[in-house]
């Protein structure tokens, strides 16, 4: 169905409550079960849920305190949850064969002994992931901490989140899926509604934004052409506040950015436009639309000082690994790492715990775009295609970007938990289809 642009307002997810907060450690509960919502006006879709809010409620979590986390399985289907871009032990992460059966729980422990970041919770159970996601299984985990708060950037009501995704709608406002199909997903929702507008007041907000498609790459920039301040990426902070003319997301990767509406007209509409398809520009070319009201007082700031990284260690073992799939004219369905498609029980790569690693990323595919995703670490991405990459991708990252024949330098540090890991392309159709593989750390 058509559906007009800017008509409903941005929701913001709500933030879940502890049952429990202790000196050390607060408790949730959560299930996951199948609801109906509006998500176009007027129609009822069904969808899959965390605690029946589509996408899931936001965990607010602090640097240092544990969260405990059950999760009930409502559904007629295994789900696995991870933290994508959480620093885990096995047990806690989520992992695809490592699933909850229908009617059972688990409970996830996250220790959060890492920086404040974007983090974001979202299934993994094995060959469901891509549908399962697809069709609400996402929520926003934000990671907050003391050196961030001293940092007086905007909090509260000016702190907003930004879940972007598309989907494909049918007639009676059904969700379809179907497997890699990048081209018939054509309705982009922001927070689980079609391009919303927002209200916003003339002044500095905080954006958590994440790009939680199954294969929807954005390239956004503010329809007058002004720039947008990037504050963080996937793991935490950027050392300094980024100017950025656009904000580049494949599907997984986060965007912590500021926009002061204070530099514009009571009235002014501001449209965020993504520059790039597939799909009629007329639906994928716009995102959502702020309103700018009137001026206000803005005690906030957005200090020239943000964190500081810590100096890159020396790599002493490289590797390289090669993202490709059958191409559609093949007619065939499988994707590869190395050439290899994924084995549950295959370990692909061996590391040793305590070393610094140069991986060298290459996407071998001749049309199709790929990124690149490790659980457990957070990376930097030194280099692609043999130039410095742009401050805005030099900070954390669990999730970087490949498009056709483009090749990236990521350095690594395995000294936290031992285990078993997967890394995948989180264009989550591929991984689904086969693009992932597992790395153990001994
Ligand atoms: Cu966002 Cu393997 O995950
Ligand atoms: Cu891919």
């Amino acid at each position: 169905p058509a559906v007009t642009p800017f008509a409903v307002p941005l929701p913001v997810p709500k933030v879940l409550k502890p049952y429990l907060r202790t000196g050390t450690t607060d408790f949730y509960t959560v299930t996951m079960s199948r609801t109906s919502h509006e998500i176009l006006p007027g129609r009822r879709t069904d969808v899959l849920t965390y605690n029946g809010s589509f996408p899931g409620p936001t965990i607010r979590a602090r640097s240092g305190r544990t969260a405990v986390v059950k999760q009930i399985n409502a559904l007629e289907m295994p789900t696995s949850v991870h933290l994508h871009g959480g620093n885990n032990p096995v047990a806690h992460d989520g992992g695809m064969m490592d699933t909850i059966a229908p009617g059972r729980s688990r409970t996830y422990v996250y220790a959060n002994k890492q920086p404040g970041a974007t983090l974001w919770t979202h299934d993994h159970a094995h060959h469901m992931e891509s549908e399962h996601v697809y069709r609400g299984l996402s929520g926003l985990y934000l990671l907050g901490d003391a050196a961030e708060d001293r940092l007086g950037m905007p909090s509260g009501a000016y702190e907003v989140p930004l879940i972007l995704r598309d989907a494909q709608f049918d007639d009676t406002g059904a969700m379809v899926y179907t497997m890699d199909d990048a081209f018939n997903r054509t309705t982009i929702m922001v927070n689980g509604r079609p391009w919303p507008y927002m209200k916003v007041q003339g002044r500095k907000y905080r954006f958590r934004m994440l790009n939680s498609s199954n294969l929807r790459i954005f390239i956004l920039r503010l329809s007058d052409g002004s720039q947008m301040t990037q504050i963080g990426s996937d793991g935490g902070l950027l050392p300094a506040p980024a100017p950025a003319p656009v904000l580049v997301l494949s599907p997984g990767e986060r965007a912590d950015f500021v926009i002061d509406f204070a530099q514009y007209a009571p009235g002014t509409q501001l449209v965020l436009e993504n520059l790039i398809g597939p799909g009629p520009v007329e639906q994928v070319g716009k995102v959502m639309r702020f309103d700018v009201g009137e001026k206000v007082a803005d005690p906030s700031r957005v200090p020239d000082v943000l964190t500081t990284l810590p100096a890159l260690a020396k790599p002493t073992v490289e590797r390289t690994f090669e993202l490709q799939m059958d191409e559609p004219e093949t007619g065939g369905h499988q994707a590869y790492i190395n050439g290899k498609t994924f084995d549950a029980k295959r370990i692909d790569t061996e590391i040793r715990w305590g070393t610094t690693e140069l991986w060298t990323v290459t996407n071998k595919s001749a049309t199709i775009p790929h990124n690149f995703h490790t659980h457990l670490v957070q990376f930097r991405i030194l280099e692609r295609d043999g130039q410095p990459v742009y401050p805005a991708e030099a900070g954390w990252k669990d999730t970087v970007l490949l498009f056709p024949g483009q090749t990236v330098k990521l350095q690594l540090t395995f000294d936290s938990h031992r285990g078993v890991f997967p890394y995948h392309c989180h264009m989550i159709d591929h991984s689904a289809m086969g693009m992932m593989a597992h790395m153990k750390i001994t």
